[in-house]
């Protein structure tokens, strides 16, 4: 098999080439080289996607590259993007591959998804943009406009819930396992018996090599079951192996000491209606063709150990990295806590 994947040099995309490596795939990359260097032993093409007026770039892997089985795009965030690569590429490999998200779901998080919940209407010409709330209706997008031009046969759509597992840029799990790593106690939001769901990356790359190698094309939401774990499993799991204990702060304390959701603790949101299905997505489909889900505690314990490698001056690096509790916050939180 022969892979073209357009990214593949920071985390979703660099686990899928790792497995794809390992599973004896000829694998190319293509990418500006700025987020890394390609994965040892893949062909790196340099180019910029994003140049929509200028096409030269993309037909490189035309000219260059002689053909392919299948593309796998893991980052893209602007249809008009996923347009461009889609027509060019039409000619280099039969089958195309997007990794989306779950948030392309129109309903979550208000409510929970499963099979077949509706996705954003979202034009497939639309360009990119920074307002993060428009997120999950342009990734929509993205899914429709290789659709439009790959046709849903011949068009793989994995649409993963919160992601994590070594190399994670955005910085949640290892925020966590960092300040466990203190030993005085962390900060948890809400309430330990509250569901929690993820992928694990390098599950999430096998999934995507099991469905192209097995021809199947179709969309799947990618995540462990709904209530399969609880913040008390991932909190216990990351005080295991990093240390500390921890310590669950209901929701409104957190928000009257101003603690940002979602990105300052990392993946807490208030329980409110708009977030009753924030952790209902039933991915029943995905296992039913193939997915496999390693255990929670072995996704901490490698993130753990990758971060201990990475040594105390790494940093996310993703557009949307958590920013973090404030250490004071955080430790007036601890306070409180104990003197209940
Ligand atoms: N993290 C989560 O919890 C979560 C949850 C749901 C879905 N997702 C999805 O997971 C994916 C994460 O992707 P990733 O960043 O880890 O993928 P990746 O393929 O590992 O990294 C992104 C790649 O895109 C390349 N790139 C960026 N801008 C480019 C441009 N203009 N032209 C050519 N290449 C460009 C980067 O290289 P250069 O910078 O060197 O060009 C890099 O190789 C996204 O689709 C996201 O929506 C994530």
């Amino acid at each position: 098999m022969r892979l073209v994947v357009l990214g593949g040099t920071r985390f979703v995309g660099r686990a899928i080439c790792n497995a794809a490596q390992r599973r004896g795939y000829d694998v190319v990359v293509f990418n500006r080289g700025r987020s890394g260097p390609p994965p040892s032993g893949a062909l790196a093409v340099r180019g910029d996607r994003t140049m929509v007026s200028d096409l030269r770039d993309l037909a490189k892997l035309i000219d260059e590259r002689g053909g392919a089985d299948l593309i796998v795009d893991p980052a893209c965030y602007a249809p008009s993007h996923a347009l461009m690569s889609a027509r060019i590429l039409k000619d280099v490999a039969p089958e195309y591959a997007v990794v989306s998200t779950v948030t392309a779901h129109s309903q979550w998080p208000e409510q929970p998804v499963e099979s077949g919940s509706p996705i954003y209407e979202t034009g497939i010409t639309d360009g990119p943009s920074e307002d993060a709330s428009l997120y999950g209706r342009l990734k929509a997008g993205v899914e429709r406009a290789v659709e439009t031009i790959y046709g849903e046969i011949n068009t793989l759509v994995v649409r993963p819930g919160i992601v994590l597992g070594p190399h994670e840029d955005l910085g949640r799990l290892p925020d966590y396992l960092r300040r466990a790593a203190r030993g005085d106690g962390f900060v948890v939001g809400g309430e330990p018996q509250t569901w929690f769901q993820y992928v694990d990356v390098r599950d999430l790359a096998e999934f995507v090599l099991t469905c192209a190698e097995t021809g199947r094309p179709g969309r799947y939401d990618v995540v462990t079951q709904p209530g399969e774990y609880t913040w008390g499993d991932f909190a216990q799991a990351v005080s295991e192996v990093a240390g500390g204990s921890p310590v669950f702060v209901p929701d409104d304390r957190l928000l009257a000491a101003d603690v940002e959701p979602w990105r300052g603790l990392p993946l807490w949101v208030p329980e409110s209606p708009q977030t009753a299905g924030l952790w209902a997505v039933d991915g029943k489909a995905s296992y039913d063709y193939g997915f496999t889900a390693r255990p929670l505690t072995e996704t901490v314990a490698d993130t753990w150990a990758w971060l201990q490698k990475e040594g105390p001056d790494w940093r996310p690096t993703a557009r949307v990295a958590v920013h973090g509790i404030d250490a004071e916050v955080e430790q007036e939180l601890l306070r409180q806590a104990q003197a209940l």
